[in-house]
């Protein structure tokens, strides 16, 4: 049997905690090397100007193996009124093949790409960060700033959006955790005198500035998955001493990095560490509280995998979801 467990299901199960706890997890195996994790593949559909990734992981240590399938329709929410993305978990047996589950993705790429930026914190951020600036109030705001006052004692988010109404809606959405919260007017305010900055916006124009960063800063760019999309200018690349991503192949071909390559700002070689060798304690995260860090972050299937995972063995305890006979 098939479990079939639709968004409102997976909501009611996942938490931050679960989340942070499967991600980092995940990214101790992957500093391993006992995962396996190709580079997502991606269609690029212009004329709808979307995009529909497959993106398929197994982690040996846990036993968990599956794909997301993940459509991203930027149009959608004005053309439609859709949400942007939608799609899949397919989670596997590994032993049999078996599809065990079948879930709804948009909640868990949410809380797993926090935790992803969570986890980075945890490692890479001063041990007294108290201020964060966002740059996106998009659908991923939220989990940023919920996973990162989970690993540090946050008191204060700046955020800045090109649409003061998502700004809105981000911080009565986290009114719940209660932090100080600032709408801010520039990509430069909510950059300066912070201690950790989150970019998380579909944007193919970098706005955040390498003057603007001062020392002891983190920053977690999330946005810049694909190709044709930038945050960072290479500027902010050429001023850090730790630059680290989750899949360098996958990291390499998005429009910041390949940007700031192409600038002479960094190189492939200069890349310190995946988040995974950090986690796993082969390399040292941050060492002194002047170092300026950057996680380049992508989104990799083994943290929708091991987040999946807990989902599934959570419906399963409480019978949430409906069972479907799809196989024999
Ligand atoms: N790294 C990962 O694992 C990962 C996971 C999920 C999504 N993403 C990427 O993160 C980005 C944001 O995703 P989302 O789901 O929140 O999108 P979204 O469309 O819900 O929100 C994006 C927000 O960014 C704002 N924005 C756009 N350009 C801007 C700019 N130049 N300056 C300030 N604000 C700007 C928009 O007004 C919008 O509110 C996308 O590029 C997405 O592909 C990355």
């Amino acid at each position: 049997m098939t479990l079939i467990l639709g968004r409102k299901d997976v909501e009611q199960l996942l938490t931050m905690e679960l989340t942070l706890e499967a991600v980092e997890a995940a990214f101790l195996e992957h500093g391993r090397g006992t995962t396996l994790v190709p580079e997502r593949i991606a269609l690029f559909l212009e004329e709808y100007h979307a995009v529909i990734g497959v993106m398929p992981a197994y982690i040996e240590r846990l036993k968990a193996a599956g794909v997301k399938l993940i459509c991203h329709y930027e149009d959608n929410p004005k053309k439609h009124n859709l949400p942007a993305s939608a799609g899949l978990v397919v989670y596997h047996d590994p032993a049999t093949g078996m599809p065990l589950a079948i879930m709804d993705c948009a909640y868990i790429t949410r809380m797993r790409t926090g935790a992803a930026t969570g986890v980075s914190v945890k490692y890479l951020a001063r041990a007294d960060a108290q201020v964060l600036g966002i740059v996106g109030a998009g659908a991923q705001a939220s989990c940023q700033i919920a996973a990162i006052s989970r690993v540090r004692d946050l008191k204060r988010v700046k955020a800045f959006d090109i649409d003061s109404a998502a700004t809105a809606r981000l911080l009565q959405e986290i009114a719940n955790l209660e932090l100080e919260t600032e709408a801010v007017d520039s990509p430069r305010e909510a950059c300066v005198e912070v201690d950790i900055l989150v970019t998380c916006t579909p944007a193919r124009i970098p706005f955040i500035q390498g003057e603007w960063i001062q020392e002891g800063l983190h920053i977690a760019a999330v946005g810049a998955d694909m190709p044709h999309k930038s945050e960072l200018f290479p500027g902010v690349y050429a001023r850090a001493d730790k630059w680290v991503t989750d899949l360098i192949n996958q990291a390499l071909v998005t429009g910041e990095i390949a940007g700031a390559i192409a600038e002479g700002a960094m190189s492939e070689g200069t890349l310190y560490a995946t988040l995974g060798e950090i986690v796993a304690g082969q390399k040292p995260g941050r060492e002194d509280d002047a170092e300026i860090t950057i996680f380049k972050s992508t989104g990799l299937a083994i943290e929708d995998v091991a987040t999946a995972k807990k989902v599934y063995e959570l419906a399963s305890e409480r019978g949430v979801g409906v069972e479907l006979s799809i196989t024999p």
